[in-house]
């Protein structure tokens, strides 16, 4: 299938924009920067938008998730929107029972441990059109009100959906999760694959209802040896990533601790290959073989540090980013929740200045 019509990448509207140029390798199109959890609790604005309404409840509201997509980008000029919603959004919409706790994260009712527990995820059913309209509806929405910025979509990768499903919450080194991996890899293979097609099926949504880009966060990964990651896991992210193969649109995978991961991530039919901040970009670059564009990866811990350091990290972040055919400019991970918002701001002044 080809884009609709009127996406915003078939009517040029972000064809040409810095970030869609870098995630295709070009350096033409002046830097291009953007923060994962730009949206959150670092802006009074989405504290103010928030309150009172629960946070899945938020993701579903396509009027609420449309305005704090763009409160970011009003507030600190970046160069894209990144859709707000979670991981877990489609699980709900399929009919997990999943909630996400404040300064907790996603919390699953049922565990999914045994292959009766995968049977009856599948008796959910698919996610279909219908259940999935509150976030086309925001996203149609919000690349309305964005015009010729980008809007990135994303999804959670399978391995990551897992750790949550299986452990039933969040946990430091998933290691239920990687237990069944080993005792039952039946079982794991049928979970993965029920999450790779739920959420490469959200993933495929946004795109079509227009985001000009697509990411994937397989945030826990860093946990798995490499060997386990291309056995027990690349199998399902691409699967997951084959859901938008057909659509003409760039997609970025980023894990945290991901280091020894880095090819094998992009090899699952990645674009680009998204860069935690312990590892710097030009390694990185070089252990894709200086082929793939990256983005990262400032370390989130200097946003709080004086500006001196953190320029000087910003700077040495941007002349290592060289060593690769593209470069977005982003964080290691998400941005904390007690950052102060005019350090962005001012951080993507720099970077836009350089
Ligand atoms: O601005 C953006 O980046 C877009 C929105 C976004 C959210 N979650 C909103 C959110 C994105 C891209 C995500 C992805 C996500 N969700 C990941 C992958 C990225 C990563 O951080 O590694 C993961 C692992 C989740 C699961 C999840 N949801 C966690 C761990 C948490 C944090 C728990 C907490 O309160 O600290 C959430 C909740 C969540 N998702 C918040 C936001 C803005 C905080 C909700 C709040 O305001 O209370």
């Amino acid at each position: 299938m080809t884009l609709p019509q009127d996406h915003p990448l078939v009517r040029g509207r972000t064809a040409d924009s810095a970030l869609v140029r870098a995630y295709s390798g070009h350096r033409d199109g002046g830097r291009a920067i953007w923060f994962m959890r730009q949206a959150g609790r670092s802006l009074p604005e989405y504290r103010a938008a928030r309150a009172g309404t629960a946070m899945l409840d938020a993701c579903l509201d396509p009027g609420l998730a449309s305005e704090i997509t763009l409160q970011p980008v009003r507030r600190h000029g970046v160069d894209a929107g990144i859709f707000f919603s979670d991981i877990v959004v489609p699980l709900r919409l399929v009919g997990v029972d999943v909630e996400i706790e404040p300064g907790v994260g996603p919390v699953i009712g049922t565990p999914v441990r045994t292959a009766d527990d995968v049977a009856r995820l599948r008796d959910l059913g698919p996610l279909t059109a219908e259940r999935l309209a509150p976030v086309t509806e925001a996203v149609a929405l919000t690349v309305a009100a964005l015009g010729s910025t980008p809007l990135i979509g994303f999804a959670g990768a399978p391995f990551t959906l897992a750790a949550y499903l299986v452990e039933g919450g969040p946990s430091r080194d998933h290691l239920a999760a990687r237990t069944l991996m080993h005792a039952q890899p039946e079982v794991w293979a049928d979970l993965l694959t029920w999450a790779a097609d739920v959420t490469g099926t959200f993933l495929r949504a946004q795109v079509v209802a227009g985001t000009s880009a697509a990411q994937l966060f397989d945030s826990w990964a860093g946990s798995l040896s490499l060997a386990d990651y291309e056995r027990s896991v690349a199998p399902a992210s691409a699967r997951a990533l084959g859901h938008v193969r057909d659509l003409d649109v760039r997609t970025v995978h980023f894990g945290t601790g991901t280091g020894e991961l880095l090819a094998a991530m992009r090899d699952v039919g990645a674009d680009v290959v998204g860069v935690d901040h312990r590892i710097p970009l030009d390694e990185a670059s070089r252990r894709l073989g200086g082929r793939t564009p990256v983005q990262g990866n400032i370390d989130p811990a200097l946003l709080a540090a004086p500006w001196p350091l953190l320029e000087a990290h910003v700077r040495d972040v941007v002349r290592r980013g060289e060593a690769a055919p593209g470069h977005v400019v982003n964080l290691g991970h998400g941005v904390p929740p007690a950052t102060d918002p005019d350090v962005l701001t001012r951080v993507v002044a720099l970077v836009h200045g350089l």
